[in-house]
């Protein structure tokens, strides 16, 4: 991973944020190589969720929006990490990433200062491996009291000694007791208006998805959608992390590419289809179908997603699909699927496997977020769906009052978890029915949720490459290349003129890069020697090199003439096309 890191500072992918002031914790900056990555991984993931379908229009909302909103969602009272603190240093650390520590604990009752004046009663402990002396756990336990003004050396009291397996209880960089976990909520909250005041609160968004759901009635309207259809957005989301870590992967500032797909509701399906049909096995389903529910929808997305990573070249072996198990579900959540990615700091397995970090969770969420938006704003979230009105009188009684039961069953289910009282959860619940007789429901959704910055990290660790490759003079090196695919690479082509004192290759060469241009990100150099400036885009990860030399200049008869070499990053193995071809011969391999 140093090697990786080291690389994105020297070659302009990811520099340290306000690095001259010494840099802020969580905070990352892209450079110029950097910012065309992460443009390219924005519009390819557009182009596969919106711009190639039919049923995905986008948005782009404002990242402070109403904190009604965050109540609605449960971000105010729920969004948060249980944190502990170091009582020594008060660092402070994420409870579930304090690796579990065996060993002998020293336990005080408190201390008195040297000539016995004061006294502190704070009970104390140390934790320190077996075998350790138990002079390095009074070191640790006489700096405690001295910071609570006993002075040193003090006097420890009521020493004893204990062993213990496997606690998270204390520091594993030096031993101290931590505090109790509380809860800390990771919205970084800020003042709206001139004056700082409880009533101005409100928060940069930590997700975007929110704003699809408080924008779902005002897009219906405009977009002329029909369940099922999606909504999707990308932007900066923000998150106060305890604990930011591995490089860029656990950020505080960072962007997400969200859809919210709605479906109808199973009971909906199955009255207007009669059925609802049931994944057959793993992989894709194919192509959506009306009697799909929430089963094979989730199903579908997780495999779109699958392919979108393949397609843009991360292999499906460096790709798990961990599937959340039941006590790991939100309590609204029938089904969470997280993809991960075998990052070089992802724990290994017993095997030695690398088990990987989450890239993007795919959630069957039910209709939870729209209905909570429903009672928090006391506008109607529901739709209306002239098939289900058609086919609910066609029901028999038997089928409509079964449907009726299993709806209004979810529906006091979830009311009833959101704190209503039961018998207005049951009134409520029986309105819904009613509705949805009527043809009206809210509708539920499948969320798949990726954050860019996760993975331009995980492209990077991917194309990172060290082969071995000829110098100038034909002798082997070891090379650095980035090994990015076309659709990705920050820069599709270089243009290199094979001298650049020649101004006749220099005119060429800037005519090969003014033709290219319009279509694709091109990097124009002329300075070095030619092995050089190939070494340096391999680099840079630019998959293809175009060279004008004197064949092109018409030096060896006209059949050379206006034909360049096309280098290929990878094989290293050079083409001779001709100009005229060049731009659709790279644009294939770049779409
Ligand atoms: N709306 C659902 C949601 O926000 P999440 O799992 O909390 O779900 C979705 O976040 C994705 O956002 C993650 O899979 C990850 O790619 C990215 N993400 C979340 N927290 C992040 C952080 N602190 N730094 C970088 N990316 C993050």
């Amino acid at each position: 991973m140093e090697k990786i890191v080291s690389l994105c500072k020297r070659r302009g992918f990811i520099f340290q944020s306000s690095e001259i002031y010494g840099g802020l914790n969580g905070f990352w900056d892209y450079g110029p190589l950097g910012a065309e990555l992460k443009r390219n991984i924005k519009e390819s993931w557009w182009r596969s969720m919106s711009q190639l379908r039919d049923d995905v229009v986008g948005l782009e909302a404002s990242i402070i929006m109403h904190p009604r909103i965050w109540e609605a969602s449960g971000h105010t009272s729920t969004f948060s990490d249980l944190m502990v603190d170091c009582l020594l240093t008060k660092k402070r650390f994420r409870a579930d990433q304090i690796e579990p520590q065996s060993g002998t604990a020293y336990f005080y009752a408190g201390a008195t200062s040297h000539s016995g004046d004061k006294e502190c009663a704070d009970p104390f402990s140390v934790l320190i491996p077996f075998g350790k002396p138990p002079e390095s756990a009074r070191r640790v336990a006489l700096e405690f009291y001295h910071q609570r003004g006993l002075g040193n050396p003090a006097q420890l009291l009521g020493e004893r000694a204990e062993r213990i397996e496997k606690t998270t209880r204390y520091n594993p960089e030096n031993g101290s007791l931590l505090t109790d976990p509380r809860p800390f909520n990771l919205m970084l909250k800020t003042y709206v208006g001139p004056v700082e005041s409880a009533d101005n609160v409100s928060y940069l968004r930590p997700e975007t998805a929110q704003a699809i759901f408080a924008q779902f009635k005002n897009v219906l309207e405009v977009s002329r959608q029909r369940t099922p259809f999606g909504i999707c957005q990308i932007g900066k989301a923000f998150r106060n992390e305890i604990n930011p870590r591995n490089f860029t992967f656990r950020s505080r500032e960072f962007e997400q590419m969200e859809l919210e797909f709605f479906i109808r509701p199973d009971e909906a399906v199955e009255a207007i289809c009669g059925s609802v049909a049931r994944p057959a096995g793993p992989g894709h389903p194919g192509e959506p179908q009306p009697n799909w529910g929430w089963q094979l929808w989730h199903q579908y997305w997780v495999e779109e997603r699958l392919r979108y990573y393949e397609n843009i070249g991360l292999p499906r072996a460096s790709l798990v699909e961990y599937w959340q198990k039941p006590e790991e579900l939100a309590h609204y959540a029938r089904a969470t699927v997280d993809l991960l990615y075998k990052f070089p700091f992802s724990k290994r397995d017993e095997q030695g496997e690398l088990t990987g970090e989450e890239l993007e969770g795919i959630a069957a969420r039910s209709d939870f977020d729209l209905s909570q938006h429903q009672r928090f704003s006391g506008k109607a979230m529901t739709v209306f769906d002239e098939e289900l009105k058609a086919a609910w009188p066609r029901l028999d009684e038997p089928k409509r009052a079964e449907l009726s039961q299993r709806y209004f069953e979810a529906r006091s289910r979830y009311l009833g978890k959101v704190g209503e009282p039961a018998e207005t959860a049951e009134k409520l619940a029986r309105k819904d029915v009613e509705l949805l007789g009527k043809g009206y429901y809210v509708p539920h959704v499948i969320e798949p949720s990726a954050g860019v910055d996760r993975l331009a990290l995980a492209l990077i660790c991917n194309a990172y490459c060290e082969d071995q490759a000829p110098d100038e003079k034909g002798k082997m090196e070891t090379r650095v290349v980035m090994r990015f695919h076309p659709r990705i690479a920050p820069i599709k082509v270089a243009v290199f003129p094979l001298l650049k004192n020649k101004p006749d290759l220099v005119k060429k060469a800037k005519a090969v890069r003014d033709l290219l241009r319009p279509h694709m990100s091109v990097f124009y150099d002329e300075a070095g020697a030619i092995g050089r400036r190939y070494r340096r885009q391999d680099e840079a990860g630019t998959p293809f090199g175009v060279t004008i030399d004197f064949d092109t200049l018409g030096e060896k008869g006209p059949a050379l003439q206006d034909t360049v070499t096309l280098r290929d990053r990878d094989s290293m193995k050079q083409d001779r096309v001709k100009i005229g071809d060049l731009e659709p011969i790279l644009l294939e391999k770049i779409r």
